[in-house]
């Protein structure tokens, strides 16, 4: 399972004199490629942040700008990512996107639910926080209603809870653009992953990169805690 924040399309756009939002644009063709290209990386879960629950705090026209790609990215790639025998699934509260593109994703996660070779997941208005504070709200609620009791919560009971129920923890996670800050990014999840932070802006993140970054992270050696066999 290999988790990407994707960072660097602002500086990409600006560095060739163009407004943010063609960086972004840049940015969504390579997710294309970088999907594409899992099931011969012998990455079976790929999970993208693609808005923050801190993106609401950019200008107008950008978020704008944003949501409007995001409507568009799924009416154009839905019969590709459903032929490639990609599964869709969004993570993040829903609560503050709007209706269109709510309805759009909800379509894509139905059409695409019988797809098992590639699991790509799109964190959309997600924060790690916010999703823990979720996630208890929902426990407590449970406790009250008394479904689960205190004393049977576990360290497995709250990932149930979390937006990530259905996916294993990831195992890498990747950071373009030079930035070493996981920014509210699959918090509870990402306790014993690794991390790579590389300097390549996320529009400059070709399939040969992704390969050379997954080959550095094979060669290492996870011990999750325990000593070496
Ligand atoms: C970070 O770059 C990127 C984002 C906030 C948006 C990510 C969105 C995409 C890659 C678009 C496509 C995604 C999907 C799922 C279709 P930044 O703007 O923070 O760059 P900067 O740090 O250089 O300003």
């Amino acid at each position: 399972h290999v988790a990407i924040i994707m960072d660097g399309n602002g500086r990409w756009a600006q560095m060739r004199g163009r407004p943010r939002l063609m960086g972004h644009h840049a940015g969504a063709r390579r997710v294309r490629e970088i999907v594409e290209a899992c099931p011969d990386q012998g990455v079976k879960y790929l999970t993208i942040f693609a808005f923050s629950t801190e993106n609401w705090k950019r200008t107008q026209t950008e978020v704008a700008g944003l949501m409007k790609l995001f409507r568009r990215y799924i009416q154009r790639e839905a019969r590709n990512l459903l032929a490639n025998g990609v599964r869709v699934r969004f993570i993040g509260d829903r609560v503050r996107l709007d209706d269109k593109l709510v309805c759009l994703m909800d379509e894509l996660e139905l059409l695409t639910s019988q797809n098992e070779l590639v699991h790509l997941t799109v964190a959309l208005n997600y924060g790690g926080r916010d999703e823990v504070t979720r996630a208890t709200q929902r426990l407590a609620h449970d406790v009250g209603t008394g479904k689960l009791s205190p004393a049977d919560v576990g360290d497995e009971t709250l990932p149930k809870y979390l937006d990530t129920y259905f996916l294993p923890d990831p195992d890498l996670v990747i950071r373009t653009s030079g930035e070493a800050r996981i920014s509210n990014f699959l918090l509870w999840q990402s306790a014993y992953a690794e991390y790579e932070f590389i300097d390549t802006l996320w529009p400059d993140f070709t399939p040969f990169v992704f390969a050379k970054v997954l080959s550095g992270f094979k060669a290492r050696d996870r011990r999750f805690g325990a000593v070496q066999a």
